[in-house]
């Protein structure tokens, strides 16, 4: 996959070429980096990644000193397809042991970077991650461990995964969501004070690929796909592009058979969404999108609604008419088996601090459930707590059965890795646990995982 290298060389062959291979195009904000594939095999992505504290300005009087993934944040942008091994020589700089986790990926659960298969990788310490991607889509990867502090300092990249059928869109943009609280001296904020304890932290300066206050410029009339990744450690990000329907192509591991078109999107923590918008204005206007109010619990739904980015209208040429995605494959519904495994989810003061907790305790004491390796498993979740929970499950991709015993409508059938629980609700999803080993699952607000909300999933 050396194509922007073969592409130089070709041009630079003859002896007399001494500029630039070719004209630089204006720098694009909302760029992310690329990775070196160091593999000539077109089916292998090789690549040394190395966490490591870099400098980054989020426009505060000085920079800020954050933990990156080859010196940026987001980290670099793997981009792969379906099939293909992914080869990762993971390098240590940080002052801490960290991990990877390749969030939504079905990989062998030794490279699932959980403390529940992999030691910590000590400072200075190297481990090779290698794993096939079985699937399409859109997926991230961060440290699992110290996850709350780790990733709000900037550890964070994607992965997007092409299948054999994308839909066709003018552009494709990956857009990840954050928010980042910053101290006066433009330090990251690493206090836990009771709100960031109860909500997770959430910062005032919200980001989109790393940078406040982003404009992504889009022609009149263009068809643009969005595949939207929400990294932030506790906000819930409630899009809406005024003036226009989001279509909501899939999520996570999936794509919905058919497509449909929203106002608002709710992207909980660690979700996915594959979305395409048809953008109108006159150009040079712009359109804001903007994070709307929403209530996940103990008051937070009267927040005041923010902007997150500018969708900027060039003077571009609208291009002709591209269809929107209106249908997909159907996702091979899981048999909904008896019985289940039977997860509460809650918040209970202790003393003076809340603890989040797993059928009445807090990991690590959380009891591991047992699985057989190749059984398709329900589970039965049952948030009793007066806050949504986004509950993410390791290593495999799982299907919402019904909500509040209600069963969901057959539109709504797509393979999901996390999804929000919403306060004082049941829910019941089911999965099919064709791998084995020891898999987390867990609320991704990470202050909630960190502070108890977390277990295992032990299949053989
Ligand atoms: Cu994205 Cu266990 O997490
Ligand atoms: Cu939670």
């Amino acid at each position: 996959m050396h194509a922007t290298l073969a592409a130089a060389l070709t041009v630079c062959a003859l002896s007399s070429c001494v500029s630039s291979p070719s004209t630089p195009a204006p720098a694009d904000p909302l760029a992310l980096r690329a990775v070196e594939d160091l593999s000539p095999d077109p089916g292998v992505l090789e690549l040394d990644l190395e966490a490591r504290e870099t400098e980054k300005s989020y426009g505060a009087a000085s920079p800020t000193r954050v933990w990156s993934y080859n010196g940026s944040v987001p980290g670099p942008l793997l981009d792969a397809k379906v099939g293909d091994r992914v080869v990762v020589h993971f390098k240590n700089s940080l002052p801490e042991p960290t991990t990877i986790h390749w969030h939504g990926i079905r990989l062998p659960a030794a490279m699932d970077g959980s403390l529940a298969m992999q030691d910590p990788i000590p400072p200075g310490g190297t481990f090779e991650y290698a794993f096939t991607l079985k699937d399409a889509g859109l997926f991230w990867f961060h440290p699992h461990m110290r996850s709350d502090i780790q990733v709000q300092k900037g550890l964070y990249g994607v992965i997007r995964v092409r299948g054999a059928d994308e839909p066709a869109a003018d552009v494709e943009r990956v857009l990840v969501l954050d928010d980042i609280r910053l101290a006066a001296d433009g330090t990251v904020s690493e206090t836990l004070d009771d709100t960031s304890k109860m909500m997770g932290r959430e910062g005032k300066t919200l980001l989109v690929n790393g940078v406040p206050n982003a404009r992504l410029s889009l022609a009149p009339g263009s068809l643009a796909r969005l595949r939207i990744v929400n990294v932030a450690n506790g906000r819930f990000f409630n899009l809406r592009l005024p003036g226009h329907k989001l279509r909501v192509l899939g999520t996570d591991g999936g794509h919905f058979a058919k497509p449909r078109d929203v106002d608002t999107l709710l992207v909980s923590p660690g979700e996915r969404y594959d979305v395409m918008v048809r953008v109108e204005g006159a150009a040079g206007s712009e359109i804001p999108l903007v994070n709307e109010a929403y209530d996940r619990g103990h008051e937070s739904g009267g927040a005041a609604p923010m902007e997150i980015m500018r969708v900027a209208l060039s003077s571009e040429a609208r291009p002709a008419e591209l269809p929107m995605a209106a249908a997909f494959p159907e996702t091979a519904r899981l048999a909904d088996p008896s019985g289940g495994l039977a997860v509460t989810l809650d918040e209970i003061l202790r003393g003076e601090d809340v603890i989040f907790t797993i059928n009445g305790k807090a990991f690590p004491d959380v009891p591991p459930f047992a699985v057989k390796l190749g059984e398709t498993k329900a589970i039965d979740i049952d948030n009793k707590s007066e806050m949504d929970h986004p509950f993410h499950l390791h290593g495999f991709f799982f299907q919402v059965v019904s909500r509040d015993g209600v069963a969901v409508a057959p539109d709504e059938l797509v393979d999901k890795d996390t999804v929000v629980v919403r306060a004082k609700s049941k829910m019941r999803i089911v999965a099919r646990f064709d791998e084995a080993g020891k898999w987390m699952y867990h609320c991704h607000i990470l202050e909630h995982g960190e502070a108890g909300m977390m277990g295992e999933i032990h299949v053989e």
